[in-house]
């Protein structure tokens, strides 16, 4: 086992959020398998108690929902009381809403917008205070290849994903000067509960062969279609592993392909549009 240490000589430590399934889980596992120590957050922690007992003291367990301002706080003091410091701090936690962007209800734009977007926020003003007095550490914001482009049927939660890319390109330029780096994370497809915890819809008839298409392809994609979660946490090991991280990581093949697709639609606007984006200068 390598153990990874900071230039002070104190063993990495990560907070992660949505730390009991899929990425997270596996983050953790192999965060704490190279000799690092985890601060794990979810609203039920129990799946990680054989992790727990596996790695002792090196594992802390903290319940606590990303929503709640005022408990990623206390799990934020928890952390330092328990570990001093914080290398590491992974934006993970969120889930899906599936659907066509009318078809989605008020309760559930917002509800979906309080995990993946509002408690991103509180997890960031809960650790940056301790990142910036360190002078050091990395953010990993979690996106999905939904930052940077969408379909029918993932209206909403792209939104969430791109209101999270858009403030972290803002974030890491604030933060660099201040010793802390920032990288948005960008999965595509992966083999986790992600599809079965999706919040779904309700179906309008209108958008049979727009969403419910794109829903029905979904199911029946192939499992080699899935990125396993484990090589999803190691590519996310290798940036924070790099003295030169990169801002966005896509991974999986169809992450960057699906991303290339969006960006040169952009692209091809911004050209033929031209003359008339131009146009209004005079
Ligand atoms: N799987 C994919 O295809 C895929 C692709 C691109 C991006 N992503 C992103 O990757 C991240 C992890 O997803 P996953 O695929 O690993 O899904 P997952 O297996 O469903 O895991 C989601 C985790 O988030 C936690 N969580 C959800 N709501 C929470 C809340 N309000 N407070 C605290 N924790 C909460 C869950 O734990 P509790 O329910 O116990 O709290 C769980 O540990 C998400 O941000 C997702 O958008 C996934």
């Amino acid at each position: 086992m390598t153990r990874t240490f900071d230039q002070q000589g104190n063993l990495r430590t990560w907070l992660i959020t949505g730390a009991t399934s899929g990425i997270g889980r596996e983050l953790t596992r192999q965060a704490l398998e190279s000799g690092d120590v985890v601060s794990a957050l979810a609203r039920d922690t129990s799946p990680l108690d054989e992790l727990a007992q596996a790695h002792g003291g090196r594992l802390l367990l903290i319940p606590a929902d990303v929503r709640d301002e005022q408990a990623v706080r206390d799990a934020v003091e928890r952390t330092l009381a328990r570990f001093g410091r914080i290398d590491v701090v992974a934006n993970n936690a969120g889930y899906g809403l599936f659907g066509a962007v009318e078809e989605a209800s008020d309760t559930q734009v917002r509800a979906v917008f309080d995990t993946n977007v509002f408690g991103v926020l509180n997890v960031l003003r809960a650790t940056l205070p301790v990142l910036r007095a360190q002078r050091s550490g990395h953010v990993l914001q979690g996106s999905s290849v939904y930052g940077q482009s969408a379909h029918p049927g993932v209206g909403l939660l792209a939104a969430t994903k791109h209101a999270v890319e858009g403030l972290s390109d803002a974030l890491a330029a604030e933060v660099a000067p201040l010793g802390v780096k920032v990288t948005i994370i960008q999965p595509g497809l992966t083999a986790t509960p992600f599809l079965a915890n999706l919040d779904v819809a309700a179906g309008l008839d209108d958008y049979d062969q727009t969403v419910r298409e794109v829903q029905k392809g979904i199911g029946e994609l192939p499992a080699s279609a899935f990125s396993a979660a484990a090589r999803i946490a190691a590519g996310i090991r290798t940036a924070v592993d790099s003295p030169n991280p990169p801002l966005r990581l896509a991974l999986g093949t169809s992450s960057a392909t699906g991303m290339r697709a969006a960006l040169e639609v952009r692209m091809t606007d911004l050209d033929s549009w031209q003359h008339v984006t131009d146009g209004v200068d005079r």
